[in-house]
């Protein structure tokens, strides 16, 4: 990027280059320099995409909020595909699983021993104590969203409920552990440290990821690791923090049929819960959860 001190700032805030983003350029620069990993110049937002990604991640939580007011015991994952697909069109937005790679609906749903990527079908019927991760993903006027969220239906074991929450936990500790200008490391180690004093394992196959001009960007967001290891936190990155958690081992497999859906090894159950977010000069904003 070549950019004069008194050029209008990247960023789009009309000011001039030096008064704007100057300062915060070189401060990568510097890290860069001193051999720590930086995020590319295009993970971090200019206001115009910001505006774009909010408005998309307001209607993906809108989207959950919908489904969290339908789903009930006796419906079909083909259903919950329904909900998302209808009420994402009607507020004129995309569902951006549809099509995704070949991924032919507009959800993905994940019941009890799925880790991910669980496809809708009118064969799928919900049924007392079962657990289901609802996964939405949005595109709308171009920019993406992503965010999950686990549903009990009706009650379930002690076991299972135990599950959610510290899937549930391990998504919130791992925000907690953000810094801006820490690591990224540092999300994963809080994440597993809590998983494992749990008895749960974590998912390594499938991670967070960069999220907002694109569905899938870098980072790569693991959800294991060591603090102080990988990418600068840097404001104005946005990524989803996504952590799948597994009762029994991390191991899984995919479907051989589909393709897509992911099933642990050992049968046991697994849960996920999934936030959109930004990095900001405080610690960061949740965009869509
Ligand atoms: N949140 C999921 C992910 O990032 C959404 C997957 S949609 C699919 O992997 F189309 F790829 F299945
Ligand atoms: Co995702």
């Amino acid at each position: 990027m070549s950019i004069g001190r008194n050029d209008p700032c990247w960023c789009g805030s009309g000011r001039k280059y030096k008064k704007c983003h100057l300062d915060f350029d070189s401060k990568i620069t510097a890290f860069a320099l001193k051999g720590f990993e930086v995020p590319d110049f295009d993970a971090i937002r200019t206001i115009e995409e910001l505006e774009g990604i909010r408005a998309s991640a307001a209607i993906n939580t809108a989207v959950l909020d919908h489904v969290a007011k339908h789903i009930k015991v006796g419906m079909s994952t083909e259903d919950i595909n329904t909900l998302v697909h209808d009420f994402t069109v009607a507020q004129g937005a995309i569902p951006a699983p549809l099509d995704y790679e070949g991924f032919p609906k507009s959800v993905c749903t994940s019941l009890n021993n799925e880790v991910c990527h669980g496809i809708p079908s009118p064969d799928i019927i919900l049924k007392e104590g079962d657990i289901v991760n609802v996964d939405v993903s949005t595109i709308y006027k171009g920019y993406y969203s992503d965010a999950n969220r686990m549903f009990i239906i009706g009650e379930t074991t002690p076991e299972r409920k135990r599950l959610v929450e510290v899937a549930k936990e391990c998504l919130e500790v791992g925000l907690a552990a953000i810094r801006p200008w820490g690591f990224l490391g540092d999300i994963g180690a809080a994440i597993q440290e809590h998983a494992e004093a749990n008895g749960c394992s974590v998912v390594t196959k499938f991670g967070g990821h960069g999220c907002g001009v694109d569905f899938h960007e870098e980072p790569f967001v693991p959800h294991v690791g060591k603090k102080g290891t990988g990418c600068i936190l840097v404001p104005g990155m946005t990524f989803t923090v996504e952590p799948m958690i597994n009762a029994g081992d991390s191991d899984l497999f995919i479907d051989k049929d589909n393709g897509w859906t992911a099933y642990t090894k050992d049968g046991k159950d697994s849960a996920q819960w999934e936030h959109h977010i930004l990095i900001t000069e405080d610690g960061f904003e949740i965009l869509s959860y």
